[in-house]
Formats: structure tokens, sequence, C-alpha cells
């Protein structure tokens, strides 16, 4: 199967393939939305149907939901499961931090909820996503359609005394229309090039009325699985990499906000 695959394919198969390791039965397992999510839940209905591994599936979409199913997974609810213990999904860029953009295929808002509820979160990705900086990739931010031009610029305000290398939002399109998230909001996408502090950026975005969620996913990710076309896998994880309370504080005298205007 695999010489049939692109070298993008084989990369994201592989990183699926280790990942599915980290699921054992009797597991509650949040199951990520993207192309490279969608090698892992076919993976795991394999391993459900040749293995007999039996565990529950959180989807972050109807699109996830409808693959789980097909592929013989149970699939629940996040109020049914109450917790995870461990999702896994793709991402749009990592950093050496572990922090993520996500949201490219439009479910960050899911997406954050459930891998926010787990013990652990892994993310599956190939090499080309990895970031000194995040930003590059357009960042997804969900707002209600009530308003959505008011919020736009409110953003665009937002943005304009934050250490960005560009600041053009656009309204992500489906043809004619504007994209309709699984919620029924829409997705502004945020061309920043080079997002100068994350967690600030991320904190912004979601006191802005009308935003829902911004696809930042700080200090969520505890490994990050990276596949190679030749099928194999670098695995780095958080707590080998760095202990996790040393990641930067947001309390006692750190000012999130000192470079922003009044
Ligand atoms: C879905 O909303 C996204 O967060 C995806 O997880 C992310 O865009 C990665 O997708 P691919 O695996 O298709 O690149």
């Amino acid at each position: 199967m695999s010489s049939e695959l692109s070298a993008n394919d084989r990369a994201k198969n592989a990183a699926a393939r280790r990942a599915a390791d980290f699921v054992k039965d009797g597991m509650r397992v949040g199951l990520g939305t993207g192309s490279t999510a969608a090698w892992l839940v076919k993976c795991l209905g394999e391993r459900v149907r040749d293995n007999g591994l039996k565990f529950r599936g959180v989807p972050t979409s109807t699109r996830t939901a409808e693959l789980a199913r097909e592929v013989g997974i149970e699939v629940i609810t996040l109020d049914e499961a109450g917790w995870l213990d461990v999702t896994i999904d793709g991402a749009d860029e990592f950093d050496g931090d572990f922090n993520l953009i996500k949201g490219g295929g439009g479910a960050l808002l899911q997406e954050k909820i459930v891998a926010t509820a787990s013990d652990k979160m892994v993310v599956i990705t190939d090499p080309a996503k990895e970031v000194a900086s995040l930003g590059k990739f357009p960042l997804p931010v969900e707002v209600i359609p009530f308003g959505m031009r008011t919020t736009k610029t409110l953003i665009e305000d937002a943005l304009g005394s934050m250490d960005v290398s560009g600041r053009d939002v656009t309204l992500r399109m489906n043809g004619d229309a504007p994209y309709v998230t699984d919620e029924g909001n829409h997705i502004l996408d945020l061309h920043l090039g080079r997002i100068g502090n994350a967690r600030q950026m991320a904190l912004t975005l979601n006191q802005l009325p009308g935003v829902v969620e911004n696809g930042l996913f700080i200090d969520v990710c505890d490994v990050v699985v990276i596949g190679h076309s030749d099928g194999t896998v670098d695995l780095r994880d958080i707590t080998s990499t760095m202990a996790k309370q040393a990641r930067p504080s947001t309390e006692k005298n750190e000012n999130l906000f000192t470079d922003l205007d009044g």
C-alpha cells in the first residue's frame, strides 16, 4: 500500500501508526480532525477489527465521527466520557515548545475542548509543519455570525499593537458563502506571518466579544510524533524535553499585556 501513497501521506501514515500505540484497552480517546487524523482513525479501526482493541472515541467533528463509525470505533460524546485518557490530532504548525496552530480544517473549537479535557495530547505530523516561530500558517479564529464585521474590526484593532509581521484578516469561504463550522459559526483567518508572543495573542483574541475560540494551542500538547516518508518516526515528549513546571507561568509578576497600548 505504502508505495501507492505520496511521500506526504506516507509520513502522515507513519506518525498515525506510531501514535495509535498510545491507545490501550478501556481508554477514552479524543479523535482529531484532518487528513493526518483520518489516518489515525483508520489505523485504530483496523486494530479494533484485527486485534480486538477496545476503546471509546470522542470525535472532534462530524467528519471524524462519521469516519470513526464507518471503521467500527465506538463513538461517545465528550459529556458521556467526562474526561479522556488521550487525544490524538494533527496540527497546522508546531514549535519547539510544543505550542500549535490548529483549525486549518475548521474544527478548532471542538479540537481545543477535547484536547484540553485529556490527560495527554499527542500531535501527529510531518516534519514540514515544524516552525521556529508560529504564525506562518494563517491563524484561524472562530467567531459567531452576529456582528461578525464588528468582531473583525475589533481583531484588526487589537492586532495593531501586537508583535506580528502581517495583519490581514480574511473571512474563510466555502465557495460563495462563508465557511460554517460544526457549531454554526464562521472563521476569520489571521495572516500574521510571525506571532511574537503566542500566549498573549491567544489571551487577547479570546477577550474580544464575538470571538468564540482561536487556533493557538498553548500548553496543551504533550507529545509530538513526526512521521517521515520512509516510514520512520521521531517522538518528542514534553516531559523529557522540558519539565512541565518550567512552562512559562501566567501568574504573579508576569504581565502579558505590557506591550499593548493603553
Ligand atoms: C482541523 O481543524 C485542524 O486543526 C487539523 O488538525 C489540522 O489542520 C491538521 O490537518 P491535516 O492533518 O489535514 O494537515
